[in-house]
């Protein structure tokens, strides 16, 4: 009786696995046939009632089939690993022989490779590029640069009043003072940063802008030694012959003091919004040191004498690189920085 049922069930079950078209199909079949509360599993149970003859007999026949089923097991199991693995092989397959997508790298702002062009040029010529503090004391941005609190200089730079009294620099020559302060006499500095003014924004104008202040204080500095300076640096900036003019110009932390304009070369002269139709923009304000500036520093003006000079380094980029609005070169915009 047990004879029949086994070999109905062994040729159920090779049916089963062997017609198995995918792995759970399969892994249902070993549970139904081989599982541990299986077919084979109750008829092992069964036995028990049998008599010990008929018992060995079923037992050795029990045997057989469940090593038959296993290993048909086995050999579909593994055949269905290998289709996986290799279904898993070919949709991942990458090809190592195909070009590579290319990294972007990213580029210097043209501000910054300005300012570090010109601190390699000053540097080559002797002077150190020192920093100062973007919030300021009122007396490094105006007292100590000869602005006294009832000066109109202080009205021509519209500034940033913090709450303590203090401010956000307008123009980078508090540096100066620092430095006189810091190294004395003689001295040969240069020291880019940011300033801020709280102007409306417009083509030619922002909050926030950058200058490059220079100062060489020495013995018997003359106009010359300014002119020799400035040249240098208009020379290796623009590494072309570019129109300057020098007018006086006023500010009361040089005395006298110069305008050195550069024409206009996104027009070529002829008058745009860069240079408010003039055909020339100021570039670079220069004069030599005060007497009350010295001393402000701490430097004896009968000794010692020298010049300065505050370069708009944001102009000046515009300038070289043909950028007809100010406003691009805070925007942030990749098209526009990808072109540097
Ligand atoms: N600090 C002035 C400004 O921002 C520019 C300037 C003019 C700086 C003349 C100087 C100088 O050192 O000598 O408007």
């Amino acid at each position: 009786m047990l004879e029949t049922t086994l070999s109905e069930l062994e040729s159920r079950a090779v049916s089963l696995i062997d017609g198995a078209d995918n792995a759970e199909a399969l892994e249902n079949a070993r549970v139904e046939f081989l599982g541990r509360k299986g077919s084979l599993a109750n008829i092992g149970k069964e036995m028990g009632k049998l008599a010990p003859a008929e018992r060995a007999q079923i037992g050795k026949l029990l045997n057989a089939v469940k090593q038959n089923l296993e290993s048909r097991y086995e050999v579909r199991k593994s055949g269905f690993e290998r289709a996986e693995l290799d279904a898993r092989l070919a949709a991942e397959w990458v090809d190592l022989t195909l070009p590579a997508p290319g990294t972007r790298p990213g580029s210097l702002h043209p501000l910054t490779q300005i300012q570090r062009e010109l601190e390699e040029l000053f540097t080559s010529l002797g002077f150190a590029v020192v920093d100062g503090p973007e919030v300021e004391t009122e007396w490094h941005n105006f007292d100590a640069l000869n602005i006294p609190p009832t000066h109109p200089a202080r009205d021509a730079q519209d500034t940033f009043w913090l709450t303590d009294g203090h401010l956000l620099r307008t123009h980078t020559s508090p540096v100066q003072v620092r430095a006189m302060e810091k190294f004395g006499a003689p001295l040969r500095i240069i020291a880019p940063g940011r300033v801020f003014r709280n102007e409306e924004v417009d083509a030619s104008h922002e909050h926030t802008f950058y200058q490059l202040e220079g100062m060489m204080i020495d013995r018997d500095v003359s106009v010359a030694h300014m002119l020799y300076f400035m040249k240098s640096l208009l020379t290796a900036i623009f590494k072309k012959d570019v129109t300057v003019r020098l007018r006086p110009g006023f500010f009361p932390f040089v005395e006298p003091g110069f305008e050195l304009d550069i024409q206009c070369l996104i027009c070529g002269g002829s008058g745009c919004p860069v240079c408010k139709q003039s055909g020339w923009v100021e570039l670079l304000p220069c004069g030599l040191v005060h007497p009350n500036v010295l001393r402000s520093g701490g430097i004896d003006p009968e000794e010692w004498n020298g010049f300065a000079f505050g370069l708009g380094l944001t102009r000046l980029v515009m300038m070289r690189y043909a950028i007809d609005d100010i406003r691009h070169l805070a925007a942030g915009d990749l098209r526009f920085l990808q072109q540097f």
